[in-house]
């Protein structure tokens, strides 16, 4: 049997995914850098551990020297990734990873002739963000193949985890991003705002900086690419004022007094989970003067809930052997489809193109 490991696997994803990779027969080794944490879960779950920090590469290769797929959950991965892939690098393991962080992704990619001449997959971004909206993107590809700009947002608003809480906070210099003409372009904060119809009535969505950016381009070529999220007032205004107030925000005194005050809690209960959902919305346009548009919707499952079924499928595919070597998204990886193969999720619900085959969109009723 193929092994597969977890590292970050006692953080609050990292339970929930070692939970369900052992529910599924997957017998991970759960792993992380803290003894006395992963001892606690090792004992609970009953599985193997192995504990190593991301120090030394060596130390790291060393690691998952026996190990077939490595599924990191411990973000912010702008610490992680980079020790964690290269030891992957050297040992020929699989690399998965749950970010949604822009600058991570792109330091992966620059792997990719790397990872094709060691034959292994590198697969980031197997999380909410970016599968069901990757996967959205290549379907709204297909539909219009010339396609010049995609616009993409997600309406998910619900507390984060503690874990969000802190890779937020670490990447809170870093201003907002779009793409435009295939280059990665640095925004203010919340640049753009746009009401977006989610398929429940118009919301108000601002840009906002996420991964998606980065493997929707790869997954589909399109040079233009902008994200939104929905935010409630409050939070709109924030991340506006964030702009004044970035010089605050890097100070390492304010930024560690945040991460503390953020520890209060862990992430959404299981009743929150199970009573989440997310609404996936997504456009295709030619330009010019006969431009065309195209848009399809999804809807999901809470984004914690896709987020653990969707590493931990994307981990049983790469160990499959259904990736190619080298750098891979989710829908370049699996096809548009594959987010069907995440519980509960519904779509594509296509507008503006009539479909005999596309299901009626009850959102829009
Ligand atoms: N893309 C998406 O849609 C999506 C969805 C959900 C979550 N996420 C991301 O997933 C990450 C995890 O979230 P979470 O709620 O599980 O966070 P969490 O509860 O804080 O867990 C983080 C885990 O990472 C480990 N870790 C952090 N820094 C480390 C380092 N430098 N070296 C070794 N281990 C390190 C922690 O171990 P220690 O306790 O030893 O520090 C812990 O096990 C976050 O970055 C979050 O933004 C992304």
């Amino acid at each position: 049997m193929s092994t597969l490991l977890i590292y970050g696997s006692y953080g609050y994803v990292g339970t929930l995914v070692a939970r369900e990779a052992i529910d599924r027969g997957l017998d991970p080794i759960l792993a992380g850098r803290d003894r006395e944490q992963l001892r606690e879960q090792v004992d609970e779950l009953g599985q193997a551990g192995r504990r190593f920090d991301l120090g030394d590469p060596d130390t790291v290769a060393e690691a998952l020297a026996d190990v077939d797929c490595l599924l990191n959950c411990a973000g912010p991965f702008s610490n992680t990734a980079e020790p964690l892939v290269e030891g992957c690098l050297r040992s020929g393991t699989d690399y998965v990873d749950i970010t949604g962080e822009i600058p991570v992704i792109e330091a992966i990619r620059d792997r990719d002739a790397d990872a094709t001449e060691a034959g292994i997959t590198l697969l980031p971004a197997a999380a909410l963000s970016t599968i069901p909206i990757d996967c959205l993107a290549a379907h709204l590809a297909d539909r219009l193949a010339d396609a010049d700009a995609l616009a993409l947002g997600v309406d998910a608003f619900r507390i984060p985890s503690i874990g969000t809480v802190r890779t937020v906070i670490e990447g809170a210099d870093t201003g907002g991003a779009v793409r435009r003409d295939g280059r990665l372009e640095g925004v203010p904060t919340a640049w753009r705002t746009r009401e977006i119809d989610f398929g429940r009535g118009e919301r108000p969505a601002v840009t906002m900086p996420m991964g998606d950016i980065s493997t929707t381009h790869y997954t589909t070529g399109i040079p233009n690419v902008e994200m939104y999220a929905v935010m409630p007032q409050p939070a709109r205004l924030g991340l506006k004022l964030h702009r004044y107030l970035a010089p605050v925000f890097e100070s390492k005194p304010v930024r560690w007094l945040l991460k503390q005050a953020a520890g209060v809690r862990d992430g959404p209960s299981e009743r929150a989970r199970r009573r989440g959902s997310a609404y996936i919305w997504g456009e295709a346009r030619t330009e010019g003067a006969d431009g065309e548009r195209v848009v399809s919707r999804l809807r999901t499952p809470d984004p914690y809930v896709v987020t653990v079924d969707g590493a931990v499928t994307v981990a049983e595919r790469v160990l499959a052997g259904d990736a190619d070597a080298g750098f891979q998204t989710p829908a370049g990886a699996f096809g548009a489809d594959f987010v069907f193969e995440l519980d509960g999720v519904e779509g594509f619900f296509d507008e503006s193109t009539p479909d005999a085959s596309s299901p009626v969109n009850p959102l829009l009723r």
